[in-house]
């Protein structure tokens, strides 16, 4: 789905009218976040808006620095005031997976420092079992690649080394491979994070638990906010 789907707009938009000036931001990465923003960045312009972002991603610096919006990096703020980020399936108890565009471990780290932490979905991300609709991405080691990737199938997944259009292996910001992972349903995400982790060469998995205290789900005509 592109920045121009009109029920990303609205949450786009009504998570952007969050930010108020001094405020420090954790900018998120993908199409939702990319648009927000750029909402940020008219913001900026029209109302004199003063906020510092701190990027998940180098697409994300990139972009912002485009429209002139302030970046530190991580080490260089105490914490976030707030962190705007999207995410690639929700479900009731506001867990998530997060990684379709490859910044997962840099968006954990970035929205782990966050008071505010704020996840901005249409509403067809929403799902009553994570995974319904994707494969959890999980961040690797390129060293041993096939060594975790047999690992992560003895666990019972299907997996697939994520490659980029022109079939080269795909890199993350850290230089890192990713494994997308397929399971059978599951109601015990958390057990079953823990039990990846424990994989060497596991960097980190797409599960976001705890992560976020506001979502907000764009419809195609309004907006609904849960916390
Ligand atoms: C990137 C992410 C994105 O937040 C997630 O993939 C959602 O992206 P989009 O807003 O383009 O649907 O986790 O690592």
């Amino acid at each position: 789905m592109s920045e121009s789907d009109p029920a990303k707009h609205q949450a786009a938009w009504t998570a952007a009218a969050l930010v108020e000036s001094g405020m420090v931001v954790g900018l998120g990465s993908g199409t939702t976040a990319s648009l927000t923003i750029r909402l940020l960045g008219d913001r900026r312009l029209a109302e004199g808006l003063e906020f510092v972002g701190v990027p998940t991603s180098g697409a994300t610096e990139e972009l912002a620095r485009s429209l002139a919006i302030p970046l530190r990096e991580l080490d260089e703020v105490a914490f976030l005031d707030l962190n705007l980020d999207g995410a690639d399936e929700v479900d009731s108890q506001f867990r998530m997976i997060k990684g379709r565009g490859g910044a997962l471990l840099r968006e954990k780290i970035v929205v782990s420092t966050a008071r505010r932490k704020v996840t901005i979905i249409t509403a067809e991300k929403r799902v009553e079992r994570l995974g319904a609709t994707m494969p959890l991405p999980i961040e690797v080691s390129l060293f041993g690649l096939k060594h975790t990737q047999a690992k992560l199938a003895q666990l019972g997944a299907s997996t697939s080394i994520r490659t980029q259009s022109d079939g080269r292996l795909y890199l993350t910001d850290g230089g890192n491979g990713i494994i997308d992972c397929r399971f059978a349903e599951s109601d015990d995400p958390e057990g079953l994070d823990l039990r990846l982790r424990q994989v060497a060469g596991v960097l980190d998995t797409g599960f976001f638990f705890g992560l976020c205290d506001l979502l907000v789900v764009g419809h195609t005509d309004r907006v609904e906010l849960f916390e």
